[in-house]
């Protein structure tokens, strides 16, 4: 290991890795249409980065420098978060909080470093439920400064849209029903913007595939008909090379996997990949396609694709600080289930929490329901300082629960200690479920944590913490 990425490991040069190149770019956010649902069915008016949806694959290398101004030509303001990469707390995109939203007609330029490999995500983070549903979403891959050695690098942008018959999004953003249950589930399953076409492999290729869901509320769970894929990072972050489990990848709204897939199956055959997470829905996402052409070589490749880690700072367990975090409310919220058949709940406390969800606090975080960007924050931390936070789920209903800032590491679930070292910057908690997450409160500013099922996120499912 070099001197620069030893010191980098142990996080004494973390964000300050600079200088390795400067890469700049202009992205302008605008209405547009597409042909989402194909070519012989209505465009879709949608809005759009550089006119793409999904927005253009944005790709940098390890240790570089962006600056990326982007422009709003959209009817109302935007700004643009970079879901799950590092930068200064002024770079989040957070209006209000770290920066004044874009007016229509504005620019903002975000500059910032790069010190980790991966694969991201952008999105604006104004009205996030309407503006990632009309198609404001992108990949940002940040490729490793040696890249492993596969045939083909592919990314799969996957969205979840609710059309009308016209292939219309159905503007029906604030819907209560939506906030309230699993969020704003689609009819149309797109990858990287169309409903798929067969993917077309060779036998014995070796395929690097980045997974992306950006769907607002869609879970996906990944079944690679014959094929077993190696996961070999989750959230862009590198993990030690596994199968997942039960043969599934499941990425909650927001989530990343980064998996290998060796084609070692039979040339000229169709195998599916199915979306089988909803039990009573699932389907046929696309299909894998095996030309009878010669295989790539005589023989798939079995070396492991092992990536290096991130110098992300690594929490000390044993001294951190511990802090709670519920998370409440929604439709059949077992608390008040609970409490209403031991009789504990007054007609005055039922009208209550029916006042609160009217009004569009529907979900809570530490019993607080917070609606907009800037407010107080849950919890203040100290930079430098390890933190473990348990997180209990106590409502009927699955969060995909996203911290800014950092990645964090995934120490327990269930009660439960982790099998291999696992950072996300997105958890998917399960009705009833806990876990625990650990961190060093790093760069300082006000970090947003919040559900990602981004009808839950407007309806109250938020919250700050401040690093000081
Ligand atoms: Cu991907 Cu606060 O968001
Ligand atoms: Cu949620």
């Amino acid at each position: 290991m070099t001197g620069v990425l030893a010191a980098a490991a142990s996080g004494m040069v973390g964000r300050a890795l600079a200088g390795q190149g400067r890469a700049e770019r202009r992205l302008t956010a605008a209405p547009a249409r597409v042909a989402l649902v194909g070519s012989d069915r209505p465009e879709t008016a949608v809005w759009a980065y550089d006119g793409e949806v999904p927005g253009p694959v944005l790709r940098f290398r390890q240790g570089e420098r962006v600056r990326i101004v982007v422009e709003n030509r959209l009817p109302g303001e935007t700004t643009v978060h970079w879901h799950g990469l590092r930068v200064p707390n002024a770079m989040d995109g957070v209006p209000h909080l770290t920066q004044p939203p874009i007016p229509p007609g504005g620019q903002f330029v975000y500059e910032f470093d790069l010190p980790d490999a991966g694969t991201f995500w952008y999105h604006p983070h104004v009205r996030s439920h309407e503006q990632v549903e009309r198609g404001l979403a992108g990949a940002f891959i940040v490729e490793e400064r040696t890249p492993p050695d596969v045939d083909r690098d592919i990314v799969w942008v996957i969205d979840d849209w609710r059309l009308t018959p016209e292939a219309e999004i159905a503007p029906d953003f604030d819907a209560f029903f939506d906030a309230s249950h699993a969020g704003r589930l689609g009819n149309t399953v797109t990858v990287n913007g169309r409903l798929p076409t067969a993917l077309a492999v060779r036998r014995n290729e070796r395929l690097r595939l980045r997974l992306v869901n950006v769907s607002n509320a869609r879970i996906l769970g990944l079944v690679f008909e014959g094929h077993v894929p190696t996961v070999i990072a989750l959230d862009g972050q590198p993990v030690a090379p596994h199968a997942p489990a039960g043969g599934r990848i499941v990425l909650g709204p927001a989530m990343r996997a980064d998996i290998v897939l060796d084609m070692t199956a039979e040339p000229g055959r169709s195998y599916a990949v199915l979306d089988t997470f909803y039990p009573n829905g699932a389907y046929r996402l696309t299909d894998i396609t095996y030309e009878k052409s010669a295989p790539v070589r005589p023989r798939p490749l079995t070396a492991a694709v092992a990536l290096p880690a991130n110098p992300i700072p690594a929490p000390e367990l044993d001294r951190a600080e511990r802090h709670t975090i519920e998370f409440g409310g929604g439709m059949m919220d077992p608390k008040l289930m609970r409490a209403m058949q031991a009789g504990s709940l007054s007609q005055a406390d039922v009208a209550a929490v029916r006042e609160r969800m009217r009004a569009g606090r529907i979900w809570t975080i530490n019993g607080q329901s917070v609606l907009g960007h800037a407010h107080e924050p849950l919890l203040t931390l100290r930079r430098g300082r390890s933190y473990v936070l348990a997180l209990r789920n106590e409502t009927a209903w699955h969060h995909p629960m996203h911290l800014h800032g950092t990645a964090f590491h995934v120490v327990s679930r269930n009660g439960r200690p982790l099998l291999r070292r696992v950072l996300q910057d997105t958890i998917l908690m399960a009705p009833g479920e806990t876990a625990e997450i650990a961190f060093v409160a790093d760069e300082p500013g006000d970090w947003m944590f919040h559900c990602h099922i981004l009808e839950h996120q407007a309806a109250g499912m938020m919250g700050t913490f401040r690093i000081s």
